[in-house]
């Protein structure tokens, strides 16, 4: 049957300038020269997928070493022109081959011969991302720890080793919310059971955890092993498994050896794989991890998966292997809701396609430790964000040593790479520190002094920023905004070819970091209009360039934001319940203030139950500031019964006809050189004025 384009009815004639046919089986996309493609997901490493050839098809990469190989499959697509920006959806699960060529985005399936029905999304990337979201789905609202600091290791092998770096990370003082249990705390690699010997009283365990503040991520692979153990026998008993063309169940090669593949596509599957999730919570687990769910078939070895004779809900695998993971996600959320249906589930994931962000935030997969892949998890991260995923990040620090299985065994990470890797992941969505089997420890103390000085300081630095993230996480929640998003997303007037080594972290912070071994300068492109250096508060604009050396992150305001922050504490709910401030960094010249605050308990699942804050008010021509708070959703009574403001030094506080010169905060305990002046107002204050008084 030949292949059809449906368009998207109301949208057709959009995006006059992206043509499109069907040819040989597949699509065309004819774009103009200098577009520039973006999304795909985590497709390629690479900024754009100008010139790329990849498959939307999820794999095992074997630690990218696999050509056009990728964990997750994301068949959705922007394009950037001088014309504006259209995304592109190929609305199918079938697995896709993928060509971008200079002026050409050529794309064939791989399995099946039905329509591939394409969908055309035009307007402001915030439109283009608000209606591809609202057809595919919102992504989720985690819990505010899922944005703290995670410790992870393949594996941290004994319930004692896990309380050790959890007692460490208390005694360095590095803010931790969760530390991940990978699949060593299993018997024999068996889902949904605890090794005897290694992992003797979870429950202790977890006692411990949370009187440190700390939580667990726990691992689960799809793959039952098929051997004489409970979960084995009653999915047998009870048709749970994936099934071949011969009618016996398919067997698969992962940890355990022998495995079965519950057939996660069939609801009744779902259920019976949410019940076992028991074993875990019962324990105290707070989180679940979701590997090999690509599904993984053969641990360590380079097949087609689209050749294995294994069908879901009676259909051959290649029409349902994208979804996969999603099905296991949705499973995975159900066990949530059954054991704890008061809290808000956090599930991280290694493979998905479209739609996953409702349920589960994407790692990127086993990246390796080299600045290659350091500047790919900024790549990677930046295009999941433009795919709908905001919630993301890649291992940090760098998970395998070199492509293919022998990656499994890494002998060092150097120590430059360590800290600017870092520097990066304090401001991505997801900040998850992970390696190999057979590595050196890595954890912010295994580097050296400096490096774990480093690591707090930015760590702090995150903690501080967690209530902006939050907001960018609920902005992303309601309307599928990327919260690290090309400089492009919120400046249609940012060139074509720059910027593609920084990034936006939300609307107001953009970041510059040094991706490169022995940098200690680097050339900045800032958007039209004034920017502050987050650590000294000294404006920029335009093209600059700026000293960064080891344990500096050029990070700069947009002029007029107003950004909420906490006190950095051990953890993201100390944190939460400290004092609060807004930052108000005001512009040199009027302009008009801006920003959100998003706050909540951190963690039920009411609906309702939170508290929405928009900034507005601006710096007028006679020097007065004025800052309007106006709360638009009252559910939640924040713990503060005050609230800080902070303004630079310049400015004093109005109140009648008298100033108020507050008290001057020397920003250096937080190990920046910016001094602001400090004012407490009552927590429900709607509007405070300032006026500038000289220097
Ligand atoms: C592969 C995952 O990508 C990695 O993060 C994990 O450590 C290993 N599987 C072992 O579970």
């Amino acid at each position: 049957m030949p292949l059809r384009a449906i368009v998207d009815e109301e949208r057709e004639d959009e995006a006059p300038w992206l043509r499109w046919q069907t040819l040989d089986g597949g699509l065309v996309f004819q774009r103009p020269r200098d577009s520039v493609v973006y999304g795909f997901g985590a497709a390629t490493g690479e900024a754009t997928r100008n010139r790329a050839t990849f498959r939307v098809l999820t794999q095992d990469t074997l630690m990218f070493g696999i050509a056009g190989a990728a964990f997750t499959a994301h068949p959705f697509f922007v394009v950037r022109s001088r014309a504006g920006c259209v995304g592109v959806l190929i609305d199918t699960t079938l697995p896709l081959a993928v060509r971008c060529e200079e002026e050409r985005v050529v794309i064939t399936p791989l399995a099946g011969d039905t329509p591939l029905p394409v969908v055309v999304f035009s307007g402001t990337p915030k439109e283009i991302l608000d209606a591809y979201t609202m057809r595919t789905g919102r992504p989720f609202m985690p819990p505010l720890w899922a944005l703290g600091f995670h410790q992870s290791r393949w594996s941290y092998k004994s319930q004692r080793r896990v309380l050790a770096i959890a007692r460490r990370m208390r005694r360095e003082q590095v803010p931790c919310d969760a530390i991940y249990l990978d699949i060593h705390y299993m018997d024999r690699f068996r889902v949904f059971t605890w090794h005897p010997r290694r992992f003797p009283d979870p429950e202790r365990m977890h006692d411990e955890l949370q009187a440190l503040g700390l939580r667990t991520m726990a691992i689960v692979d799809p793959g039952v092993s098929a051997s004489d153990y409970w979960v084995y026998k009653d999915g047998l008993a009870g048709e749970m498994f994936c099934k071949r063309s011969d009618g016996r169940v398919y067997m698969g090669k992962v940890w355990p050896g022998e495995t079965a593949f519950p057939d996660f596509s069939r609801e009744a599957v779902r259920d019976w794989w949410a019940s076992h999730h028991r074993a875990l919570f019962d324990r105290g687990v707070s989180g679940i991890w979701n590997d090999m769910n690509d599904p993984t078939l053969k641990v360590g070895v380079d097949y087609d998966p689209l050749r294995e004779d294994l069908l879901q809900s009676g259909a051959p695998h290649a029409r349902s292997r994208n979804l996969y993971a999603n099905h296991m996600a949705i499973a995975t959320r159900a066990a949530f809701s059954e054991a704890r249906p008061n809290e808000r589930p956090f599930l991280l994931t290694r493979s998905g396609t479209t739609g996953i962000q409702q349920h589960a935030a994407v790692w990127t997969g086993d990246n390796l430790s080299t600045w290659a892949h350091l500047n790919e998890a900024l790549h990677r991260v930046k295009n999941l964000g433009l795919s709908g995923v905001p919630f993301c990040g890649a291992d940090v620090g760098g998970f395998g040593g070199r492509p293919g299985k022998w990656g499994a065994v890494k002998l060092h990470v150097p120590r430059e790479l360590m800290g600017r890797w870092i520097e990066l992941a304090a401001l991505m969505p997801l900040m998850r520190m992970h390696t190999v089997l057979v590595s050196p420890s890595q954890e912010p103390w295994s580097f050296g002094r400096r490096i774990l000085a480093l690591a707090k300081k930015h760590i702090r630095r995150r903690y501080r920023l967690l209530p902006y993230l939050y907001a960018q996480l609920y902005a992303a929640h309601v309307s599928g905004a990327p919260v690290v998003r090309p400089l492009w997303f919120d400046d249609a007037s940012v060139p074509l070819d720059v910027g593609d080594d920084q990034f936006m972290c939300g609307p107001a912070l953009l970041a510059a970091p040094v991706l490169a071994a022995k940098t200690t300068q680097r050339s900045v492109y800032l958007p039209p209009g004034e920017w502050f250096d987050y650590e000294t508060g000294a404006p920029h604009s335009g093209e600059t360039s700026v000293t960064a050396p080891l344990g500096v992150s050029p990070l700069f305001v947009r002029a007029g934001a107003v950004i909420p922050c906490f006190r950095a504490a051990d953890t993201s709910d100390l944190s939460r319940t400290g004092p609060l401030r807004l930052e108000v960094y005001a512009p040199n010249a009027p302009g008009p203030l801006f920003g959100e605050m998003y706050l909540d308990d951190g963690l039920s699942a009411t609906p309702g139950a939170f508290r929405l804050v928009r900034f507005s008010g601006a710096l007028d021509r006679d020097g007065m500031l004025t800052l309007t708070l106006h709360t638009e959703h009252n559910g939640f009574v924040p713990p503060q019964a005050t609230l800080q403001i902070a303004v630079p030094e310049r400015f004093c506080r109005l109140t009648g006809a008298s100033l108020d010169h507050g008290a001057v905060l020397q920003l250096s305990t937080e190990d920046r050189p910016q001094r602001m002046r400090i004012y407490d107002v009552a927590i429900d204050t709607t509007q405070v004025r300032f006026v500038a008084v000289g220097r």
